[in-house]
């Protein structure tokens, strides 16, 4: 694969793009503007900038990785892409509404996907031209150091295209996981039920905020407590895949813990508003409980 458009240039996105462009493909970086798009592109910069400085990376290697990202305000340059992969927020009105304006620049032999934590596959197909050319492909944050993408055919989507995406995520340094097009595919099944127990915990006053996460990181070897990755994630995308997995299945062992809710409402969405669990504004995140 030579070129490959990503659409949504946050936290996950702008992940994306750095790891295609390390691996020598152009990137094509959109978001709703062109504005937003260059501000992706200047986070990568920042991103690439600490390696540097950390002596992980050569300058002329940040450079020349850089110069392969163009931030583009729209979608019609995506016509030569062979991959258009969406990354944007976990809503699935808005992932519809991408789908239907970026398929219409979707070359004959090319291939859509999504980095979707739970919607499901097969129906975002139909938002697509080809559903035999639509696939899940869902990547870990941080993307440039988790080694793992999970690859989720739908129904409808054809062995070839789940071939080429396997190898152009095998060819990214990843190791892939094929799930079946389930609620919450593998992972996020597994742990958002956990981070929403931890929430659970924390409601009842089992233990502080500090308690649950070293518990976690101790207790368990988790590289970080499940409150403090709740922030990592962003409080806003856990409440979306948890309401998913309970409307999906219809199990209440998936209802979302009320401080989750609450937290959401107050705009206390983690890291990226600064404040979640914990309070980021210092030099150390602070529990906010
Ligand atoms: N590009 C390249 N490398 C980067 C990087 C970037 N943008 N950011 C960090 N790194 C590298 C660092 O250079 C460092 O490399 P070395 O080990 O070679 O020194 C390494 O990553 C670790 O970084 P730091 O030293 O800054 O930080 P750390 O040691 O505290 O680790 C962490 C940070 C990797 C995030 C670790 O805490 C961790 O693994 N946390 C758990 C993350 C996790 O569970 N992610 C999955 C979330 S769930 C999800 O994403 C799915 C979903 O749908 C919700």
């Amino acid at each position: 694969m030579q070129r490959v458009a990503v659409i949504g240039a946050g936290q996950m996105g702008t992940g994306i793009a750095q790891t295609v462009a390390q691996h020598g493909m152009q990137v094509l970086l959109a978001d709703v503007d062109q504005a937003r798009a260059e501000a992706g592109k200047a986070a990568i910069d920042k991103a690439l900038g600490r390696l540097v400085g950390r002596g992980k990376m050569e300058i002329a290697e940040a450079e020349a990785l850089l110069g392969r990202i163009t931030p583009v305000g729209d979608y019609a340059p995506m016509v030569d892409a062979e991959l258009i992969i969406e990354a944007a927020t976990e809503r699935e009105e808005i992932k519809k509404s991408i789908f239907e304006a970026a398929g219409k620049v979707l070359g004959a032999d090319a291939v859509m996907a999504s980095n979707t934590s739970s919607i499901p596959i097969t129906r975002m197909a139909n938002y697509s031209p080809d559903a035999a050319r639509f696939i899940g492909l869902h990547f870990f944050n941080p993307v440039p150091v988790m080694g793992l993408i999970e690859v989720i055919p739908g129904l409808a989507t054809a062995k070839a295209t789940t071939d080429r995406i396997t190898a152009f995520a095998e060819g990214l340094g990843k190791q892939v996981v094929l799930s079946q097009d389930e609620p919450g595919f593998v992972v996020n099944r597994i742990l958002l039920p956990m981070i929403n127990e931890a929430i659970f915990v924390l409601g009842q006053s089992t233990a502080s905020i500090q308690d649950i996460d070293k518990g976690c990181r101790l207790g368990l070897n988790h590289p970080m407590g499940p409150l403090e990755l709740a922030d990592f994630v962003g409080l806003d995308t856990c409440f979306e895949i948890i309401k998913v997995l309970y409307a999906t299945t219809g199990d209440s062992k998936y209802r979302p813990a009320p401080l989750l809710v609450k937290y959401v409402e107050a705009g206390w969405l983690g890291r990226k508003t600064g404040r979640g669990f914990y309070d980021y504004s210092g030099e150390v995140p602070v529990p906010t409980r």
